[in-house]
């Protein structure tokens, strides 16, 4: 079964711990944290003061979702800051393989991003190296936003790819996941779907979020 990552950005920040814990109780396998800088991204949002201080109010494992410029200049602070997992993105990572080893070293998951229109072909050499691949569904940078249909035969390709190369990653889509473009990701080959809209949006609270997700699963 996929696993279910709720993404803080749509979550209300004036009680920010009282919506992580609401995901951890209402069964997240993960909380996923999106860093902004305004630069790679035409948005804001937080920095590693946010992520220790989440880490601090919840016991689930932590990834953190680098949309930044240079994102080597800051692993460390991240990686203190209670970061589990760290995804940089390819777009901005021209020494990446430097950047994933940095990551090991410092003890922690290593994952790598890539935008709607980045050509798998720019993973390939590092498939083998990372824990967890990232295929973006939606341009990066808001919550709220729609699903990119083209990504289905784009997250196909990429299953094929992971397997060719013997490599044992996850697979995450992120971006427009709700109750109808969970199972389509998953059928394409997704096995990490991470939801902020659809969970922290949901009228009946984030756990029937989760919920909802999971029942579009099964
Ligand atoms: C990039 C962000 C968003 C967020 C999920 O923009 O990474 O994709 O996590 O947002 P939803 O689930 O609302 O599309």
């Amino acid at each position: 079964m996929a696993l279910v990552v709720p993404s803080v950005l749509s979550a209300d920040f004036g009680r920010l711990a009282e919506q992580v814990q609401a995901a951890e109780a209402g069964g997240a396998d993960r909380i996923q944290i999106d860093v902004m800088d305004g630069r790679f991204v035409p948005n804001i949002t937080v920095g590693p003061l946010v992520v220790e201080a989440i880490r601090r109010n919840c016991r689930l494992p932590l990834e953190v979702h680098l949309m930044i410029v240079e994102p080597e200049r800051y692993l460390a602070d991240f990686a203190n800051a209670g970061g589990d997992l760290l995804i940089v993105h390819q777009e901005a990572s021209p020494h990446l393989h430097r950047t994933v080893e940095q990551i090991k070293r410092l003890g922690k998951k290593a994952g790598v991003a890539i935008n709607p229109a980045t050509p798998l072909a720019t993973l390939q050499e590092i498939l083998n190296d990372v824990d967890l691949v990232l295929n973006m569904t939606v341009d990066p940078g808001f919550g709220g936003q729609d699903f990119i249909q083209s990504m289905l035969p784009k997250i196909e390709r990429l299953r094929a790819m992971i397997t060719q190369h013997g490599a044992s990653c996850d697979l995450e889509v992120d971006g427009g996941i709700h109750a109808e473009t969970a199972p389509l990701a998953v059928r394409a080959g997704a096995n990490v779907l991470v939801a902020g809209s659809s969970v922290y949006g949901d009228a009946e609270g984030v756990a029937a979020g989760i919920a909802r997700l999971r029942a579009s699963l099964s």
